[in-house]
Formats: C-alpha cells, sequence, structure tokens
C-alpha cells in the first residue's frame, strides 16, 4: 500500500485513492481532465491510512466515489458490503472532520436509497415504456421521497447508512457535505456489468454478440442517464459554492431517460444489427419500474449547472467507443 510521488500540476493535485477493485485504471499517475493525478492504493477500510492521508494531504475537496456497487454480492457479503459502503464512508467523513473540515465533501449516493418507495407510484403502460400516471412526477422523483419503510436490499441500506451519515456530519458539525443520489451514472468508459451500468453492458452485448437478459416489467422498466462530464461538472458547482448537508438527486432527467426496450432498438440501429435477447420472467428484487431524477432542487441551487450531454451523445459515445475496431 503506498502512494507515487507527489506530483503538482497547474496548481491543482489530484490524489485518487482507490482499492482498485472494480475500477478500469491501475496506472499510478496520470491525467484527469488535464490535470496531474497520483494514485494511492487505499482501501476505505484501513481507518488507520485513511486518517493518516487525509493529515498529510488535507485536500481542499474530497469526492467519494469508492463503493461495492452490487445488489447481488452485498447479499451474499454483507459484511464486506457494510465495511466498504458505510464504515467506509464514516472513515472518510472523520478523516474529513479531523484534517480538513473546511473542505466540500461530495458523496457519490445513489436513488436506491429511497429503496422500492418509486414503485408504489401509480404508473402508466405505455408502448415501450412505463412512466407516471400523476402529472406531479412530470419531472420525475425529488429528495422528498421517503427513504424508510422500504426494501432497498442489502446494499441499499448500507449506502442509506452512508447518506444519512454525510447527512449528519453537515448538520452536527456544520461541514460542507453533499449527497448526489445518482440515476444512472454512465459515459463511454463505464465498464457496466450486467445488473448494474445498462446501457454500457448493452452496447458491449450487441459489440461482442452475447445474449442480453432482460428482467421483468416487459424491458418497459425505465432509468435516467447522466453523463459522467455533468457529474463532475455537479460536484464543481458545489466545490464553488458549497452548502451544508446538502442532498441532490442527480440523474440525466426526463429528457435523458429510456426503457430498456428503447434502449435496445437505439443501440441496435447503431450498430446496425439486432441484439441477441432473452426475457427472464422475474424482475430483479428492488429493482425500479420507473426512475427518473427530478433535477429541479439541483438546478435552483446551482443555476449555472445543466446536463449538456444529450442520451444521443451518450448512445453515441457508448457505441463508438463499443464497436469492434476496423482494419
Ligand atoms: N454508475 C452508476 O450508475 C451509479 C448510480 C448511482 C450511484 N453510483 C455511485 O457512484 C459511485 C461510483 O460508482 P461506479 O459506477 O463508478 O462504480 P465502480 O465500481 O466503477 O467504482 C467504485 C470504485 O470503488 C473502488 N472501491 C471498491 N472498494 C473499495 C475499497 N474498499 N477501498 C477503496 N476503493 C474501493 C473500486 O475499485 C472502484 O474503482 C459509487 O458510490 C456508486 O454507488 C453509481
Amino acid at each position: 500500500m503506498g502512494c507515487s510521488p507527489r506530483g503538482d500540476h497547474d496548481g491543482v493535485h489530484i490524489i485518487v485513492a482507490d482499492e482498485l477493485q472494480t475500477g478500469s485504471s491501475d496506472s499510478s499517475s496520470g491525467q484527469l481532465g488535464g490535470h496531474g493525478f497520483r494514485a494511492c492504493d487505499v482501501d476505505v477500510r484501513n481507518r488507520d491510512t485513511i486518517l493518516r492521508t487525509f493529515a498529510e494531504e488535507r485536500p481542499d475537496l474530497v469526492v467519494h466515489c469508492a463503493a461495492q456497487p452490487s445488489h447481488d454480492l452485498a447479499a451474499s457479503r454483507p459484511f464486506d458490503d457494510f465495511e466498504v459502503n458505510a464504515v467506509g464512508t464514516l472513515n472518510l467523513l472523520e478523516g474529513a472532520r479531523q484534517s480538513c473540515p473546511e473542505s466540500p465533501f461530495v458523496f457519490l449516493s445513489t436513488n436506491k436509497v429511497y429503496g422500492d418507495a418509486p414503485n408504489e407510484l401509480e404508473l402508466v403502460e405505455l408502448e415501450t415504456r412505463y412512466d407516471y400516471a400523476d402529472p406531479a412526477y412530470a419531472d420525475g422523483i425529488d429528495e422528498s421521497m421517503r427513504i424508510d419503510a422500504t426494501m432497498h436490499s442489502l446494499f441499499g441500506a448500507s449506502k442509506v447508512a452512508a447518506d444519512v451519515l454525510v447527512q449528519e456530519y453537515g448538520r452536527y458539525f456544520g461541514m460542507p457535505t453533499v449527497c448526489f443520489r445518482g440515476g444512472c451514472l454512465t459515459g463511454p468508459h463505464h465498464s457496466g456489468a450486467e445488473l448494474h451500468g445498462f446501457l454500457a453492458y448493452l452496447a458491449r452485448a450487441l459489440r461482442d454478440v452475447q445474449t442480453y437478459r432482460i428482467y421483468g416489467y416487459k424491458g418497459k422498466q425505465v432509468r435516467d442517464n447522466i453523463h459522467s462530464y455533468d457529474v463532475c461538472t455537479a460536484m464543481m458547482a458545489f466545490y464553488e459554492a458549497p452548502r451544508v448537508a446538502a442532498v441532490y438527486n442527480l440523474g440525466g432527467g426526463r429528457a435523458n431517460s429510456i426503457s430498456v426496450l428503447e434502449a435496445i432498438e437505439e443501440l441496435e440501429g447503431r450498430f446496425g444489427r439486432p441484439l441477441q435477447r432473452e426475457y427472464v420472467d422475474e424482475p430483479r428484487r428492488g429493482d425500479h419500474i420507473c426512475y427518473i431524477s427530478d433535477l429541479g432542487r439541483l438546478r435552483a441551487d446551482y443555476p449555472d449547472w445543466d446536463i449538456t450531454i444529450s442520451l444521443d451523445e451518450i448512445l453515441d459515445q457508448l457505441a463508438e467507443l463499443a464497436a469492434p475496431a476496423t482494419t
């Protein structure tokens, strides 16, 4: 365990602390957004290392994206899941409180903190997707959706614990913390897996001519997709004008929403071939039927921030990157 030598570039000094369990980069230094970074092989569960790293580095901004992101793994490895997602978050919060309490602390939470509650909304079934029946939800689900008294999966429960801790360090200690409750965060480098990161996984299935399984709801389940660039600009908006204990839903909103059936059709068009698909007549437990993030609170608090990358561009980028190299 250790960090590569310190490297400041353009006055911006980025440290990527990651156990590199599921991420795709294993380089110890490189470029991020035009700035140099150095990587530290740090496990967020290792409290002593986390506290020491914070004391040594005293970062101006903390962006916490480390997670055990799988519902299924959480069910088979509940201690690991809770230790990474909940206790790891506590370690980072405490490191920040002890060494840089004034630095904005950004946490990548998830819409799974709402558990199954969004599925209680009345829906209408359209030809290719479900949608909310009540026009009050035309812009999607806002942060007033309840987070308790609903099934979350163990993954969702450990993220709820982390989300509430992040809010508490804001409220109780007055620290500038934010929970961004993510919809589908994606982009051309997303290494999607079968059960999360559906657009990237779908593009890969088309590229590799693999069978894609649709789990329940006739393939009409809806997700809103946000490009990683727009996630980063939201983080930077918060960094520049932080608040205490903020919570925002962060997805692509209605304009970037798409059902599984619609996504298949769009990507089939881009690849010019049909997808091999199989329908499993049993939805995944804890799967949202229709989830669209209402971005109203974020837009109101940060009027200069907005989605800049459309769903079409996201699909183009995924298809371009997933496409086999031509010679
Ligand atoms: N991608 C999405 O659609 C989505 C949606 C909602 C929320 N989120 C949240 O965004 C964050 C990033 O998700 P992602 O999709 O990029 O997942 P990811 O699996 O690609 O990234 C998670 C990262 O955490 C690292 N990690 C895992 N265990 C660690 C540990 N013990 N110590 C240090 N690092 C560790 C992994 O190596 C990986 O790089 C997560 O908090 C996730 O819950 C993602």
